[in-house]
């Protein structure tokens, strides 16, 4: 997990179960910063995250220690993700309403990644009808909650209040960035690549050159994408026997995402194939003003030396740089 954790702490019983998150983030292979309410601080010395961390930790919101950026929002920058834990009844009830009067609260107003609170607090507290229209507040605001667990607290009594633990927070965030870079998990992706031949008549054939490497990038970063990828790769093979294949993979796979980026010759007379229901990008020149190969698609890339993918030129050459802006548009896109 090679991502910037911002843990802010703030002042409960439960701050010393935020130095083993620390440790845990870490060697789940996590960068992590702290920044520390005055409250927290009463609970543990800053030397625990610094070491467990190490980083500095951050405090003093006046406390400029680097002239060149503005440490809050440096941070607020630098995070994937912003962990407030624990999180006191009164950081909730500052965030609930805007206030940003410490490094803690001025640094979550000025993010955008995400951030995630783990209230830990007295049962009763907890219970309190301001607090609970504080999280309500928090929840419609977009914000994501470690909901603490039950047991024995600190105060006394057993009951909704405790941090949950460290590794199950560490699984839950590594859980959140795995989804994240897999975003194809699940789906299965029919890629073609080289190139295929139409028939001409009886006896020829036509077919064109290619080396395939468009097709084998894309099929590769599918790969790394989550996807469960069956790349075609052929060099003498008919379009027709693709047309075949791809109606048995749509049978055995409903849900199949198929790319066409294997080169087929744009004839007259070359077939022209629907197949209902199967996503699809479809590759080539405009030879002849509109694609050879159709399958349902609104996706079409204009592919030379250049592909123009949504109206931004790609260096064909660099596959692997075209595979990643491929899937980056295709993920963000309509197509999807
Ligand atoms: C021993 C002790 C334990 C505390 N534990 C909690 C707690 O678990 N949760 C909480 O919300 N406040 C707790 N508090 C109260 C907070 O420290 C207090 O509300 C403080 O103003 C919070 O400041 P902060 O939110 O800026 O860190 C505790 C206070 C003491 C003295």
């Amino acid at each position: 997990m090679n991502k910037n954790i911002l843990l802010c702490v703030s002042g409960g019983i439960a701050v010393y179960k935020a130095v083993a998150l620390v440790s845990k983030l870490s060697q789940a292979g996590a960068n992590v910063k702290v920044i520390m309410t005055a409250s927290a601080r009463q609970f543990v010395n800053p030397l625990s995250f610094q070491v467990m961390s190490k980083n500095d930790v951050f405090f003093d919101t006046f406390d400029e220690k680097d002239s060149s950026v503005i440490a809050h929002i440096d941070l607020a920058d630098w995070a994937d993700l912003i962990l407030v834990a624990p999180a006191t009844a009164n950081v909730i009830g500052k965030l609930a309403n805007g206030i940003a009067d410490d490094m803690v609260t001025t640094t979550l107003l000025a993010t955008t990644a995400p951030v995630w609170l783990a209230p830990a607090m007295n049962v009763h507290m907890y219970d309190h009808p301001a607090v609970k229209r504080n999280l309500a507040q928090l929840a419609s605001d977009g914000y994501q909650f470690i909901e603490p667990s039950e047991g024995f607290l600190a105060c006394g009594y057993v009951g909704k209040g405790r941090l949950e633990e460290p590794e199950k927070i560490t699984a839950i965030v590594q859980g959140f960035f795995s989804e994240k870079v897999k975003p194809l998990a699940g789906k299965t992706v029919v890629v073609t690549a080289g190139a295929f031949y139409v028939p001409l008549d009886e006896h020829h054939v036509i077919s064109t050159k290619a080396n395939g490497r468009i097709g084998q990038a894309i099929a590769e970063e599918a790969k790394i994408l989550g996807a469960n990828v069956i790349l075609i790769d052929e060099k003498e093979a008919s379009v027709h026997k693709l047309f075949e294949q791809l109606e048995g993979y749509q049978k055995q796979y409903p849900s199949t995402f198929f790319i066409h980026a294997a080169n087929t010759p744009t004839i007259e007379g070359a077939p022209i194939l629907s197949i209902e229901g199967m996503t699809a990008v479809t590759f080539g020149q405009k030879v002849i003003g509109e694609p050879m190969l159709t399958i349902v698609s609104d996706t079409w890339i204009d592919f030379s030396d250049t592909a123009e993918i949504n109206g931004q030129f790609w260096d064909a050459t660099d596959a692997t740089q075209f595979a990643k802006a491929f899937w980056t548009y295709i993920l963000q896109g309509d197509a999807q």
